[in-house]
């Protein structure tokens, strides 16, 4: 399997707010009520990709045409705010390449620390990562685990 790690273009927000809003549902959905889960998917659409497209970094995984994963991030804010894998390309590293891309832009930029919201099964992911919980946060009925990780030891 090969994956390529891009990018984002406006062409690409179609796919990544399906694939978002199926991995809402198929993934999510595990750890999240009904409630939290129709709340969620209302605000997923292209036309709200394409607007973040311009105030956030965006990158996607590809195989040959085919989205299997997007990363949404900024390097300014020092903060990664989403990373998404296609349910059926799970547990075959797509997560940890998005993720490792977004590392090395927030290292060039000398950022010291990454601050994230992970959702809640997501938890365990970013902890393999090196990132250690902070707290707790809430996006309306979503609840998330704040975390971060410090980059100083790893320059
Ligand atoms: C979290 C998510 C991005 C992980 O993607 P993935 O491609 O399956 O993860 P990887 O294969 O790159 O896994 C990297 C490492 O983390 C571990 N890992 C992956 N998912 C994990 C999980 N849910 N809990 C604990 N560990 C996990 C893997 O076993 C692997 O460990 P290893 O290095 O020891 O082999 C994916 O499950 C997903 O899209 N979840 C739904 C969306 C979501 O909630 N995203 C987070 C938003 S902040």
């Amino acid at each position: 399997m090969e994956i390529t790690i891009r990018k984002a273009k406006k062409a690409d927000a179609k796919s990544i707010a399906e694939l978002h809003k199926k991995v809402v549902r198929e993934v999510n959905s595990e750890f999240y009520s009904p409630e939290a889960i129709k709340e969620w998917i209302k605000d997923i659409s292209e036309t709200n990709v394409i607007y973040q497209l311009h105030n956030s970094d965006w990158i996607v995984a590809v195989e040959d045409d085919k989205l299997v994963g997007f990363g949404q991030y900024s390097v300014i804010d020092g903060e990664i705010y989403q990373i998404n894998v296609e349910p059926n390309f799970l547990k075959q590293k797509i997560g940890k390449s998005l993720y490792d891309y977004m590392e090395d832009k927030f290292k060039i930029a000398g950022k010291e620390k990454i601050f994230l919201n992970a959702t809640l099964n997501a938890v365990g992911f970013y902890q393999r990562l090196g990132f250690v919980r902070k707290g707790k946060n809430a996006i309306g009925l979503v609840n998330m685990i704040k975390m971060e990780k410090s980059l100083r030891d790893s320059q």
